[in-house]
């Protein structure tokens, strides 16, 4: 499974690329106004640290408004990915950009119909917001499981890329569910490391070796 860091935070992101966690970025309107840099010029740093792709979200909700903010964004680097909203008008878009070799990710998914329409509009990602659904008290899994099999059962390309992952849980279940990308903020996904055991056996150990008196190296 693809790991990509849903965060405009520039440091942030070189820390977990430093560690080679990093197969992706995803941002929207909200994390580039937290980020507090242009979206062009968070955009090129970002492009210019990270292999994968990039999502770039449009704000225009107008179809020839999105293709015009697309060009522009497309302009940045070539793994900028062009994130569109789920409607009628993104759908078309969507449509146009992959026609223009460019990547589309899909975004604001809440339901299995809505995947569907995205994988008929050749979308490269569709991202299904598991956290927000479990903020209404739905199960975000089951829409992530519903969206494999719809996949599954016509070959469609597009990949799942979970979004709204919020905990380690969600990435686990996305994992075994067979999510193609999950996309969490960077604690979330520094915390996939953390076990009580993993901590209590290294401190244990170095106790022990402590008193053998030996040194590697
Ligand atoms: C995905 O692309 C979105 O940027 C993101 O995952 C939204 O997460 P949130 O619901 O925690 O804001």
């Amino acid at each position: 499974m693809k790991f990509f860091v849903d965060t405009a935070d520039v440091k942030e992101i070189k820390e977990l690329n430093d560690l080679g966690l990093v197969d992706g970025v995803t941002t929207n309107p909200s994390l580039i106004l937290k980020s507090g840099g242009s979206i062009a010029e968070v955009t090129k740093q970002i492009c210019d640290m990270v292999e994968g792709p990039v999502s770039a979200e449009v704000v225009a909700t107008d179809y020839d408004g999105m293709m015009r903010e697309a060009e522009t964004l497309a302009k940045i680097a070539d793994n900028v990915c062009i994130k569109v909203p789920l409607t009628l008008d993104g759908l078309k878009a969507c449509r146009a950009i992959r026609k223009q070799g460019r990547l589309v990710n899909v975004t604001l998914c809440f339901s299995a119909n809505q995947a569907l329409l995205a994988a008929k509009a050749g979308a490269s990602f569709i991202s299904p917001f598991i956290g927000r659904l479990d903020d209404i008290a739905i199960d975000g899994m089951d829409l992530i499981a519903e969206i494999r099999q719809i996949y599954d059962n016509y070959d469609y390309p597009t990949e799942i890329l979970a979004a709204s992952a919020r905990t380690v849980n969600h990435i686990k279940q996305a994992a075994l569910i067979g999510s193609d990308v999950v996309t969490a903020p960077p604690a979330v996904l520094k915390a996939l490391v953390k076990h009580p055991l993993t901590d209590n056996g290294l401190k244990q150990f170095l106790a022990d070796w402590e008193k053998t008196g030996q040194k590697i190296g």
